[in-house]
């Protein structure tokens, strides 16, 4: 049964943006109808029946963006199926889950949405954004650690996910 599914992303240098493109696609191939917009342009989610959003993660903290679409629509979310993931570690430390900071950790609470998943991130000198992220790319920490098919994985769980759960118009 196809749903109306939102994905929605904070991004500072394009990773995000793509996990949550190929986020879409692989809820789309399980038969969904799916929109992918930034956190700072989504509208209102009154027509989605489940909706995703992720964030980059600086300084251990989400993208103010994504941390604002959560907090601006807890209320809502809550009468939502809802996941997050974010998108940090790269290079050797790729492998590594990050703990959800406190902020968003309160508001999945609220929302009654499992913890993020950890997606590995990118950090490249062609990408990088801004002198301190550009130098850092310059080290060993630059590479672009996306794993795609960890990535399908998840979204194919949550596209079966959402199909298994009772239409309610
Ligand atoms: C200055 C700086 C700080 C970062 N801090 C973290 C961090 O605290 N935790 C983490 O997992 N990744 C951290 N990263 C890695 C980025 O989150 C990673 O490159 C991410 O994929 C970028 O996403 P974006 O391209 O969507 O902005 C940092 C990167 C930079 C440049």
């Amino acid at each position: 049964m196809t749903r109306k599914i939102l994905v929605v992303y904070a991004t500072k240098a394009g990773a995000t943006a793509g996990i949550a493109t190929a986020i879409g696609a692989e809820l789309r191939r399980g038969g969904h109808e799916v929109d992918v917009c930034e956190a700072s342009g989504a509208g209102p989610i009154a027509k989605y029946e489940a909706v995703i959003v992720g964030s980059a993660i600086y300084m251990r903290r989400w993208r103010p963006e994504a941390v604002d679409f959560l907090r601006m629509h807890v209320h809502e979310l809550r009468d939502r199926q809802v996941w997050l993931f974010h998108s940090g570690p790269v290079g050797p430390d790729k492998d590594q889950a990050q703990a959800m900071p406190r902020k968003v950790a309160r508001l999945a609470r609220k929302i009654g949405a499992a913890p993020a998943t950890t997606f590995a991130g990118r950090l490249e000198p062609e990408t990088a954004k801004g002198f301190l992220a550009k130098r850092i790319a310059q080290g060993n920490l630059a590479a672009d650690s996306r794993e795609w098919l960890r990535i399908a994985d998840w979204a194919n769980d949550i596209s079966s996910a959402i199909s298994a759960v009772e239409h309610t118009p």
